[in-house]
């Protein structure tokens, strides 16, 4: 296993600290890598909302974010103490004009790193990120991390990065898409560039198709507000599933600098092909899940999660046929589908290659499935090639597809560290591969809107779909239509 080099010490802050990613997510990966010895002792944590917290209270309900959220083999007392007595809070109303920051300021330390973590609606981004600099707090040893989504379309995106571009330079801001700091993608990058039989594949000649799922069972749980003015297409397709197209499709970068492999994924992105408003019925299907059931327990419909009584026009999933518009990628279609209440958790990308031109095999040989890779990226994490054997034994030559399998968990047995424990130790360290660029983001966007534009516009709703089920038929019709069928055995 890999040495853990341990990052300097610094001071993080975060924003939106009585929020739900900060105790659910950020606080477990930072004790995580505190108890790992990646964290420096004498780091701190210092938590900014508007709640009228004291340090000690807010250490109290850090410990019990921590008890919900970290295994508990894995949350050892002697640990936690010393990793609160890292913790501090202070009551801030950051976004407000007039707001009071003499209590941040006298705890940060000039001489450290220093994080702002903005775990808030991007709409607080810019006001925050003014008042940072208004109150001197902004230094040349500090970064600032934006949560995803940044805005809602291209103009809103545009507006937050020209804000915090006022206070924060590029180099200084990092702009997260967790999806990037999982294990598995990460290990996109060492399956292409590190073995040589898989790049030399990678081209419209030999690859039929790519499949990209992200399916989740939950559905939008505490976060009803924030979903609703959301929906999956900003909430998922914009960010994680594009950043896994685009780590799929890249040209490999000349080095493994931060922009070098960005540059890479832009490129992508801008040459994805616009989906015209004609094109809209044939190549997207959004939909809403109704009431249904999960692993044999029934489940409400997103109109009775959201509580509000009213229907909602906001997709909770999607499906879409991409195009990358290259040498290396013409006629390959990406299909991306994403969708809360689905059947099960299953995060992969199927990469389909093409039939073998010519058959030797008689037909009582059996059908002959054409390879495909498929990588895993959650839960159980890894990799599959099928390749088509020979069945054992006599009485005649009969193929079957056999996977190459590879599962990370049994081959390495290691615990998976969270995404954000890589990502929040990059951004302490200053490496930003793993970070969106501006340039990226809006690309990102530029694709996106005309889409979600087209959406506002039509008069039919989503689809309905049945919790439980793998999304509208619709979906499946989408696919079909070319020839082809979604991966039936996810996972
Ligand atoms: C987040 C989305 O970015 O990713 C959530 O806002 C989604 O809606 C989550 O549930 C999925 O992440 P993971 O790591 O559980 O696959």
């Amino acid at each position: 296993m890999a040495k853990i080099i341990p990052v300097p010490v610094f001071d993080g802050v975060v924003f939106g600290a009585t929020g739900d990613l900060t105790l659910r997510k950020l606080l477990p990966a930072l004790y995580y890598r505190f108890r790992d010895g990646q964290m420096p002792e004498g780091a701190r944590v210092i938590g900014v909302a508007r709640s009228a917290l004291s340090s000690e209270a807010y250490r109290e309900k850090t410990r019990q974010a921590l008890e919900q959220h970290v295994a508990p083999d894995d949350l050892d007392e002697a640990v936690l103490t010393r990793f609160l007595a890292g913790v501090h809070y202070v009551p801030i109303d950051a976004a407000a004009t007039g707001a009071t920051w003499d209590g941040l300021s006298a705890l940060l330390d000039p001489a450290r790193i220093r994080v702002f973590y903005l775990a808030t609606a991007p709409a607080l981004y810019g006001p925050i990120c003014r008042n940072l600099a208004a109150a001197g707090l902004v230094t040349p040893q500090s970064r600032v991390v934006l949560e995803k989504p940044i805005g809602r379309d291209l103009a809103s995106a545009r507006d937050i990065n020209d804000r915090v571009g006022e206070v924060f330079t590029e180099a200084q801001t990092f702009r997260i898409d967790h999806f990037l700091g999982k294990e598995t993608v990460q290990n996109l990058l060492a399956l292409r560039f590190a073995n040589t039989i898989f790049e030399r594949l990678w081209t419209s000649d030999v690859i039929d198709h790519v499949q990209i799922t992200v399916a989740e069972t939950v559905g939008v749980e505490g976060r009803a507000g924030y979903y609703d003015t959301s929906g999956a297409m900003r909430d998922m397709v914009q960010n994680h599933l594009l950043q896994l197209l685009c780590l799929i499709a890249m040209e490999p970068p000349v080095s493994l600098n931060a922009d070098r492999v960005r540059d890479e994924k832009l490129k992508v992105l801008r040459a994805l092909r616009p989906i015209a408003p004609h094109q809209i019925a044939a190549m997207t299907v959004r939909g809403q899940y109704g009431a249904g059931a999960i692993s044999g327990q029934p489940v409400e419909s997103y109109a009775a999660d959201l509580g509000t009584g009213e229907p909602s026009g906001t997709e909770t999933f999607v499906a879409l046929k991409a195009e990358v518009r290259t040498w290396r990628w013409a006629n390959v279609p990406f299909y991306l589908r994403t969708g809360k209440r689905m059947p099960r958790k299953v995060s992969e990308i199927v990469v389909q290659f093409r039939p073998q031109p010519f058959s030797l095999f008689p037909a009582t040989a059996g059908q002959q499935h054409p390879n495909r890779l498929v990588i895993r990226l959650q839960p159980e994490e890894g990799m599959r090639l099928d390749i088509m054997t020979k069945d054992p034994g006599p009485g005649g030559l009969r193929l079957s597809p056999t996977g190459l399998d590879i599962r990370f968990d049994t081959a390495f047995g290691l615990r998976f560290p969270d995404a954000y424990e890589r990502l929040l130790m990059d951004t302490v360290r200053g490496d930003a591969t793993l970070f969106m660029r501006r340039d990226e983001v809006e690309a990102a966007w530029a694709w996106a809107d005309p889409i979600l534009e087209a959406w506002a516009a039509a008069p039919e709703p989503p689809r309905p779909y049945a919790a439980g089920s793998w999304g509208p038929t619709a979906s499946i019709a989408l696919i079909e239509r070319d020839g082809r069928t979604w991966n039936e055995d996810p996972g």
